[in-house]
């Protein structure tokens, strides 16, 4: 028992030191980047029962800090280590108000790092609270959103003041241009899929940095040249080319479009409003099981639209991502009060053997 408590033990510290140090030297911080590798595991992928494809559904809200940017935080972090970029002292600087902020707020506490996340008013409630508890400083835009209600080119003014502010001593992670961003989704997240579902025929990846489509499309091609990559986004990002528009629900979409996503494969495209969203957010609790985040929902939307037949010869095996938990989502998508909640108040929905049905009392 005591050995296997010591494998995940540091070399020199205690993980109750960890917290709260800064590291040493260099060669401490490489020594606590590998604690957090060490962390780090394959998430589980599970079939789920669904016509008229075989449907596959990768966990990555079961990451260490509960989404699929551990992987992109833990490699930015990583690389830029390795490259020397960052060093002991050096503060990482991001523009994020949700799950990679609550990824690099993570980790750059176990390596010793200040991070200073810029976040906004859509901020969610626990969001906040976790970055607070986590971070000495959290800088919240006060400016007023654009016409689309985004934040995002805000926070990127705050930003490039900060690193002003911090010359030679602050690392921008810039989750929307950075290589490595891709790069952990190629390696990790797709590597994953090559060794564990080699022969699926399409990938639902929905897109906000693009870094997912980008890394996840690059690697499964060139390991299978006749996949499919359907690309999903939220109505009113511009990210293909569609009229901006005021989006409620955070994770997925832009104001900008992110230049990783030239690097991208992409197939398809599906655009989803917010009302299939909720909905299909509902309908993953209900019939599979799944309490996630907008994001998942958008994209499981995406691929009952995509496929709404039953498909002659062959079933295709098709994979989305469960890319974060539902919590931080219940002051909008999981709220009765937001549009397309429709199964609360007057005329509740039951499922009967998988399939909706008005509950007896209802029934005329
Ligand atoms: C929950 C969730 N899903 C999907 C995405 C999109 O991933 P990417 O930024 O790599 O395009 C994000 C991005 O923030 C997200 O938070």
């Amino acid at each position: 028992m005591l050995s296997a408590v010591a494998t995940f033990m540091l070399p020199r510290l205690a993980a109750s030191d960890l917290m709260r140090t800064e590291a040493q030297s260099s060669q401490e911080l490489v020594e606590r980047l590998a604690f957090v590798e060490r962390r780090a595991f394959e998430t589980p992928i599970i079939r789920l029962a669904h016509e008229p494809v075989d449907l596959y559904a990768k966990l990555e809200f079961l990451n260490s800090v509960g989404s699929i940017k551990d992987r992109s935080a833990f490699w930015m972090l990583k690389r830029s280590i390795e490259r020397g970029q960052v060093q002991p002292g050096t503060t990482i600087i991001e523009s994020s108000s949700g799950n990679l902020a609550r990824a690099l707020a993570a980790f750059c506490k176990i390596l010793g790092l200040p991070f200073i996340p810029v976040i906004d008013p859509l901020v969610s409630p626990i969001n906040e609270s976790f970055l607070r508890a986590h971070c000495q400083t959290v800088v919240k835009v006060a400016e007023q959103a654009d016409d689309s209600g985004s934040y995002l080119k805000v926070r990127l003014q705050m930003v490039s003041r900060l690193l002003a502010e911090h010359v030679g001593t602050a690392y921008w992670t810039n989750q929307y241009a950075n290589p490595d961003a891709m790069e952990a989704h190629y390696v990790l997240t797709a590597g994953e899929i090559c060794r564990r579902l080699p022969n699926v025929d399409y990938v639902f990846i929905g897109v906000s940095s693009a870094g997912t489509v980008a890394g996840v499309s690059r690697r499964l091609k060139e390991h299978n040249p006749a996949i499919r990559i359907v690309a999903v986004d939220a109505e009113g990002s511009v990210i293909f080319g569609q009229p901006e528009k005021k989006r409620r629900i955070p994770g997925l979409g832009s104001s900008i479009k992110p230049s990783l996503l030239d690097h991208a494969a992409i197939d398809d495209v599906v655009i989803v409003n917010e009302t299939d969203t909720i909905d299909a957010c509902h309908l993953l609790l209900e019939r599979h099981g799944l309490f996630v985040g907008g994001s998942t929902g958008t994209v499981y939307s995406a691929i009952r639209r995509y496929f709404p037949d039953r498909s002659r010869g062959r079933r295709p095996r098709v994979l989305f991502f469960c890319c974060d938990r539902g919590d931080a989502y219940l002051h909008n998508v999981y709220a009765s009060s937001t549009p397309g909640a429709t199964r609360t108040g007057a005329n509740p929905r039951q499922v009967v053997d998988g399939r909706f049905a008005r509950p007896a009392s209802q029934r005329g």
